[in-house]
């Protein structure tokens, strides 16, 4: 005999809201709440009913939704698909709406069976089908799309046998020299290298989704790119790039992928980026990029040692979309 499920868990921001509104879509009912957890189910459920029914076949999991700090921003991981029970999907579909969800835009053409909404926060996304010919309702559980390919490059979650090609120049005091870094050895880079492999997402704000940028002729990782989730359909970039493979638009190629990314795909209204004074190669980059220059901070920062003046670069979605 295998396991068997018997709660879902969601974490999101309200789970009042969230655990009304799918309360009222399903039928169902609050079994249990305490300070930002709500448990709902089908019918409240007795702990020794509950093993009984665990034993003697499938049971309908209860739903679980934990209060947790962040905003959603990446794509959902998971979906929920549900069916109408006695009414066409109109009218279902209205229904739900009325309880405060959306209709949600997943790249569908018109032409299928299913509608897709999304929740009252934009948890999940709900596709509501024709009673009888499939799910109703699905709550879709989507990644960030990775990896990202261009012309000659691949931008991807970093992977330890990467550390070789981070360590040349992470190493190098010239491409540093206006990183927040310092010289890192083969010890610092491998221990950056171990934090880098958990940033490949984009769940709450100020997180920093840091891809590695690999050339697909050679496989080599000649640099990084970076973007920040700032705050509410804000980021903010960064990229290195090794000293060899520098001056040939690679990293005018991987920026532009993750522009993007940022704006395309995830959404965002300004994206920025903060360089120190000096760095020309940088300032250049942003603004053929279509970056404008919006402040500059005079001795803004105590930078490796000593005051330097910051420059931040702005680009808007509109800017971007006329470029
Ligand atoms: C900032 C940095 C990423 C810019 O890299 P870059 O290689 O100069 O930028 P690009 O990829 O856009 O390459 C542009 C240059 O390549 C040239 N180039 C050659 N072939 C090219 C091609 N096929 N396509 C585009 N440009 C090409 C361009 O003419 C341009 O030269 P120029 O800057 O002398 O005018 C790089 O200097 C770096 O990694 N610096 C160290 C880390 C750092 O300071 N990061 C920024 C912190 S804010």
């Amino acid at each position: 005999m295998a396991s068997q499920m018997t709660e879902i868990s969601v974490d999101c921001h309200d789970p009042e809201r969230l655990s009304s509104f799918w309360c009222a879509v399903l039928g169902w009912v609050v079994v249990h709440q305490e300070s930002g957890l709500v448990e709902i189910a089908e019918s409240p459920p007795d702990d020794a009913a509950l093993l009984e029914a665990v034993r003697s076949g499938p049971v309908v999991p209860t739903m679980f939704f934990a209060q947790v700090p962040e905003d959603k921003v990446a794509k959902n991981r998971v979906h929920f698909d549900v069916s109408p029970v006695d009414v066409s999907q109109q009218e279902e579909v209205e229904r739900i709406l009325a309880l405060g969800a959306t209709r949600a835009d997943v790249g569908q053409t018109g032409g299928e069976s299913w509608t897709v909404l999304a929740d009252p926060r934009g948890q999940r996304v709900l596709r509501a089908a024709q009673p009888g010919s499939g799910p109703l309702l699905a709550v879709s559980g989507l990644a960030l799309d990775l990896p990202i390919e261009t012309e000659r490059l691949i931008l991807r979650p970093h992977r330890m046998d990467d550390l070789d090609d981070l360590e040349r120049f992470h190493g190098d005091p010239d491409v540093v020299r206006y990183v927040p870094w310092p010289v890192r050895d083969r010890a610092a880079t491998e221990e950056t290298l171990r934090v880098k492999l958990t940033q490949t997402e984009l769940v709450a704000h100020g997180q920093w989704l840091v891809l590695a940028v690999e050339v697909r002729a050679t496989g080599r990782v000649v640099g990084e790119v970076l973007l920040k989730w700032a705050s509410d359909r804000q980021g903010e970039v960064g990229f290195a790039f090794a000293r060899d493979a520098q001056g040939q638009g690679y990293a005018a190629e991987a920026a532009s992928a993750i522009l993007r990314l940022a704006f395309d795909d995830l959404g965002f209204h300004r994206v920025t980026a903060v360089v120190v004074e000096g760095n020309a190669p940088s300032a250049r980059l942003l603004t053929r990029l279509g970056f404008r220059q919006e402040a500059r901070f005079v001795d803004g920062v105590h930078f490796k040692g000593a005051w330097v003046t910051q420059l931040v670069f702005a680009l808007l979605d509109e800017e971007w979309r006329v470029r």
